[in-house]
């Protein structure tokens, strides 16, 4: 019998803390007028100093898993999406697997930048659709505001922080992620990079001098690639889904830049009223984009169960992709609701519990030499 991988939670968290373009001129020689008209972008969420891309993901990730009424026992795998991860290593994955208490997860990161959400859930659903797993999480969240140089108006104008969280489960009945392309050029990777930190340039005094730690970019170079890819990867990804473009209700694109998104739209034909733009209140959050306006697309009613939603993105890489889902919402299920705030003191406890366990252990066995 088919199996198919069904969106049945979301959730989102972005940090309270607001930055707007006026603020944005104090910092650096810019103004609103020339942010508005270049990208579309009026403000973005900054984390504070106790908001980490880990702790973005865990309360995204709990709304998700209240919506699907999901008990974080029964996730198989959480993949986090992130170019701004806690750590090289372990994996934010990991820890965003210990806060929720997935006792039996498998837990990665996946790194294709702004692609990346697309990649996680593509690769999440192919896990469900062979039978290997049942149900799933898949997490964008950054803080790429812990990587942009303040001082380089280039770039710092355009990210935000954020998180945005999917669960996906195993349904018999059609639906579900239909299809999805992932592509990726690495000729173009020095277009868009964060040089240093890395098993390359490891962290020294003259990289952090040199400012090596800071993303890297080249706008206008970026910017034409993405207007090639946008609209080619969503063509291709409704081909592979046997649909046309008639058949698609809503695109949801990366969160990039108003006029990517205005470019890709008038190469399909398509009139902007079927066309997902939140980049003015968030900024470029990354891998969290898509996931992002996909919550606020179902809060405003503009993508409800049975239509046909395209994902596109673009990013570092060179990586970009799209997946065509028909979109379900919560299976019913009789499972008693639990509160999230359990989800969260239990897996504390049980975190607590299997550090002092561990602690015990060292001491009674001792050394090993
Ligand atoms: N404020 C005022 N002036 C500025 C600013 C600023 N913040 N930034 C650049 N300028 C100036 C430039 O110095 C330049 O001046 P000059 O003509 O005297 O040299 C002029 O404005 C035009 O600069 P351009 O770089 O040509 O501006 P452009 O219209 O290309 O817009 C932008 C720049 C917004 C960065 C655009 O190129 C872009 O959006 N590129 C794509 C970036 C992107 O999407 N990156 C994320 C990829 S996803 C991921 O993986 C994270």
């Amino acid at each position: 019998m088919p199996r198919f991988a069904h969106v049945t939670g979301w959730g989102m968290a972005v940090p309270e803390k607001v930055l707007t373009n006026s603020d944005l001129s104090k910092m650096v020689e810019t103004n609103d007028d020339w942010i508005i008209e270049r990208t579309g972008i009026r403000e973005r969420h900054i984390a504070n100093d106790h908001e980490t891309t880990a702790s973005l993901a865990t309360d995204a990730a709990i709304k998700a898993l209240e919506m699907a009424n999901l008990d974080p026992s029964n996730v198989d795998l959480v993949v986090v999406s992130t170019s701004s991860p806690e750590h090289i290593f372990p994996a934010t994955a990991c820890i965003v697997q210990d806060r929720i208490g997935a006792l039996k997860a498998g837990a990665f990161d996946l790194s294709a930048a702004c692609t990346g959400f697309i990649y996680a859930l593509n690769i999440a659903a192919q896990a469900i659709q062979t039978g290997s797993i049942e149900n799933a999480l898949v997490i964008g969240s950054e803080t790429l505001s812990r990587l942009v140089n303040w001082k380089d108006r280039n770039t710092c104008i355009l990210f935000g922080d954020g998180a945005g969280a999917f669960v996906l489960q195993a349904s018999n009945n059609p639906g579900g992620v239909l299809s999805a392309v992932m592509r990726s050029d690495g000729s173009g990777g020095d277009l868009l990079s964060l040089p240093a930190g890395g098993s390359r340039l490891p962290a020294s005094a003259a990289t952090v001098a040199d400012g090596q730690h800071y993303i890297h970019m080249n706008g206008r170079e970026v910017f034409r690639f993405a207007t090639r890819v946008m609209s080619q990867a969503t063509q291709e990804a409704v081909q592979k889904a046997n649909l046309k473009m008639e058949d698609i209700k809503l695109i949801i694109p990366h969160q990039a830049n108003q006029r990517i998104i205005e470019a890709a739209a008038r190469q399909l034909a398509l009139p902007m009223d079927r066309v997902m733009v939140n980049v003015g209140n968030y900024g470029n959050t990354s891998t969290a984009s898509i996931p992002i306006a996909t919550c606020e697309a179902i809060e405003k009613g503009r993508l409800q169960a049975g239509d046909r939603v395209v994902f596109v993105g673009f990013g570092a890489g060179l990586t970009w992709g799209a997946a065509v889902l028909e979109w379900s919402g919560p299976i019913l299920t009789k499972r008693k609701r639990r509160l999230p705030a359990s989800y969260r003191a239990w897996a504390r406890t049980r975190s607590w519990l299997n550090r002092v366990v561990r602690y015990l252990e060292g001491l009674i066995w001792g050394r090993l030499d």
